[in-house]
């Protein structure tokens, strides 16, 4: 079959295409006729050795996929084959298939087209626990979102208007902040331009924001945390900006402000029924159709190397995903 290799922590342009054997189906293990993934920002992160997990060499990158079991090993019973599920593995997605432990891999709740089903688990995941389970945001609360046009912001977007809360969406030119409005931000400010902190301030006036959602770090966080009010929640979900800041924490003093720290990866396993409840919330929701990733480029199997490095070049508009075998409609169940 063919498949993407990371044969050492390098670049991502070091990636290979190959041809490697097919993978089987061990104790415990199932395997995926993968159809589509999606790009995630640790996937651009990990080929590099820049990420907290580094999978031993060499292996397969593509962190979230969807598609069609082919076969499980013994003691799986959970799926079988020829059902359409969603893998969150870490890594296998960028190959024709993957050996996924039994524990990763979910049966598809309906017939969700598999490109819209590989762009929803991850950043849905993430951004309904930081908003709901570790910031508790509340309706006609109001939640800046730095980094609002990428794969958790819009996630982010979406989930806090169904929450009820009121959106300000902060990212980095014209093309990203119009799709931060269709997404139903109520405001949309340009974090590339000077006088962006004034603009935050003159939307919230002296009450000052209820949360900031922060998925960049660098020289955005400060400024939007001395925005937040009283006992305004900071949620500190990533630093795709490179830098991690160093906060004065007098800032958390003032204003009894609440620095909060966001681990998905974790907490899922900490809290496996929270986990479930919020699943169940987020398929309401789509079926709903009050979230849906928003899928902006997809991108052939042979480009996976293009897609990463737009993705780390911060050209990425929402979701992005890779079609390994793309679906025709009239290949897809009816609901
Ligand atoms: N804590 C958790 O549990 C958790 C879970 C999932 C993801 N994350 C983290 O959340 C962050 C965002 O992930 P994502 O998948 O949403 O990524 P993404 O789709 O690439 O979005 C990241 C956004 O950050 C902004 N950005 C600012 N400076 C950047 C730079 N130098 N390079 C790239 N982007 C830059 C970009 O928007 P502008 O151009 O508009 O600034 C981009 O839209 C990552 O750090 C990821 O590791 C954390």
């Amino acid at each position: 079959m063919k498949a993407w290799l990371c044969r050492a922590f390098t670049t991502i342009e070091d990636l290979t295409f190959e041809d490697v054997p097919d993978p089987e189906a061990a104790p415990g293990q199932v395997v995926v006729a993968v159809k589509a993934a999606s790009l995630n920002f640790p996937d651009a992160l990990i080929v590099q050795g820049k990420y907290q997990v580094k999978p031993p060499l060499p292996f397969v990158p593509g962190s979230e996929f969807a598609g069609v079991v082919e076969a499980v090993g013994d003691g799986v019973d959970h799926v079988k084959p020829g059902d359409r599920v969603i893998c969150l593995a870490g890594t296998g997605g960028f190959a024709e298939r993957a050996a996924v432990p039994a524990r990763n891999v979910v049966p598809l709740p309906g017939p969700i087209p598999f490109e819209q089903a590989a762009a929803f688990v991850f950043t849905y995941g993430t951004s309904l626990w930081a908003l709901r389970n570790v910031g508790e945001l509340q309706a006609n609360e109001t939640v800046l979102i730095l980094g609002a046009a990428g794969g958790v912001g819009t996630a982010a977007i979406q989930i806090a208007k169904a929450m009820g809360a009121r959106v300000i969406a902060a990212a980095s030119n014209a093309e990203k902040l119009a799709l931060c409005a269709r997404l139903g931000a109520d405001h949309t400010v340009d974090y590339s331009a000077d006088g962006w902190r004034d603009e935050v301030h003159a939307l919230v006036g002296k009450p000052g924001l209820d949360m900031v959602y922060d998925a960049v770090g660098g020289s955005y966080s400060e400024p939007a945390l001395r925005a937040l009010g009283w006992h305004g929640r900071f949620l500190v979900v990533g630093f795709a900006a490179g830098e991690i800041p160093k906060i004065p924490l007098n800032l958390a003093l003032l204003k009894e402000r609440r620095i909060l720290g966001v681990y998905w990866g974790d907490s899922m396993m900490r809290h496996p029924e929270a986990h479930a409840a919020n699943m169940k919330q987020l398929a309401e929701w789509f079926a709903q159709g009050q979230v849906a990733p928003a899928i902006t480029r997809r991108y052939r199997f042979e480009e996976v190397r293009d897609a990463l490095a737009d993705m780390a070049a911060r050209r990425v508009l929402g979701k992005v995903v890779v079609q390994i075998a793309p679906e025709e409609a009239s290949e897809r169940p009816r609901a």
